[in-house]
């Protein structure tokens, strides 16, 4: 890879390389992040999101490679990388006692900001992660994506260039994702670049501009979500039958217009068959008047872009929730 401009990317690194005694935690592993975007490393637990992180927020040293974040090199300069980036979870011993307004003017003044500009900058991000009516209550009282969206804003007292986000809503239930997911979408309109590690496909897709798939600590591939899908499956046609006896003449129909060398899938319980088709638009009319003329009414018919699991399914052999036996190992707090 040739070096991107520094100016236009928030990181960039290159061949990257961190071993644990035998374990491979990152093996060559290349980046470039977009100035102002929301950058995705999506990969399944034991792929090296959490070290990709750690290395690029100067908390543990590469053994191999290299890498610029805001400018700055991580291994020569990782005192003027830390001064310009924010990491959710750093604070994540959010303290109990202090109400949520508490904790932010004291992380700002932490941060050697005056009194005055601590309580400007805690009520402008209680603000924009909405809590700002539970801005003085404790945060034992929160549920868990108020916490999170805490710790997301004491991670934003200083505005940071670059915010490294480690799998902010896992644990999470999905409102609490929602919400967390509203709130980093904010973070970009004030020019902060987002890098993100997630292994809910989900989530790369609805918050990333860029999506790197990693896995056993290299890229897999990189690419807009809309591309990804693209790449991988196209769209299939889905028919779901009206009576389970119509069931052979929908597969057969389905059959027909099916990619070349696809055969038809059909879910006997559901009554559904679905198949990949290169002409998406044509194949779901011939489908539709073939049938008619069969006499065969259908309860549902439609064309379905995969879904970014089915695209980490066929980009790496694996779903992308199932686990490695090897990333069981106890994790410090990031
Ligand atoms: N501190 C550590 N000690 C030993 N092995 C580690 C350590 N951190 C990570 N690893 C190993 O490196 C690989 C990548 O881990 P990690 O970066 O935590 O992946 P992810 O965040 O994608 O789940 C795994 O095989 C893991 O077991
Ligand atoms: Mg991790």
């Amino acid at each position: 890879m040739s070096a991107p401009p520094l100016d236009q990317y928030s990181v960039v690194a290159e061949g990257l390389r961190r071993t644990y005694g035998d374990a491979r935690a990152l093996d060559g592993l290349d980046l470039a992040v977009p100035r102002g975007t929301v950058f995705g490393l999506l990969g399944p637990n034991g792929a090296g999101k959490t070290t990709a992180v750690r290395v690029l927020t100067t908390l543990v040293r590469l053994d191999g490679g290299r890498a610029a974040v805001a400018g700055h090199d991580v291994s020569r300069s990782p005192r003027a990388v830390r001064g310009r980036i924010g990491l959710t979870g750093q604070h994540a011993a959010v303290d109990r006692i202090l109400t949520a307004r508490q904790n932010l003017e004291m992380f700002g003044r932490l941060f050697h900001l005056g009194t005055a500009s601590a309580r400007r900058r805690a009520a402008e991000l209680l603000d924009r992660f909405g809590l700002t009516e539970a801005a003085d209550k404790q945060p034992q009282g929160f549920s868990g994506g108020m916490r999170r969206r805490l710790d997301l804003a004491s991670s934003m007292i200083l505005a940071p260039e670059v915010l490294f986000l480690d799998e902010p809503t896992t644990g999470l239930d999905p409102r609490g994702r929602s919400e967390v997911w509203d709130a980093v979408r904010g973070l970009t309109q004030q020019g902060t670049t987002v890098v993100l590690t997630t292994h809910y496909l989900d989530e790369a897709d609805k918050l990333s501009d860029r999506i790197a798939v990693i896995d056993r600590g290299r890229n897999v591939t990189e690419d807009t979500p809309a591309g990804l899908k693209r790449t991988v499956g196209g769209d299939r046609i889905e028919v779901v039958a009206a009576e389970a006896r119509d069931l052979p003449v929908v597969t057969a129909a389905v059959a027909r217009v099916a990619k070349r060398g696809a055969e038809p899938e059909s879910d006997a319980a559901e009554l559904r068959v679905h198949a990949p088709v290169s002409a998406g638009v044509p194949a779901l009319t011939e489908v539709a008047r073939g049938l008619q003329d069969e006499g065969v009414t259908v309860a549902d018919i439609g064309l379905r872009r995969p879904t970014l699991d089915e695209v980490f399914l066929a980009l790496t052999g694996r779903s992308g929730g199932e686990q490695r036996e090897s990333a069981e190992h106890p994790e410090a707090a990031v």
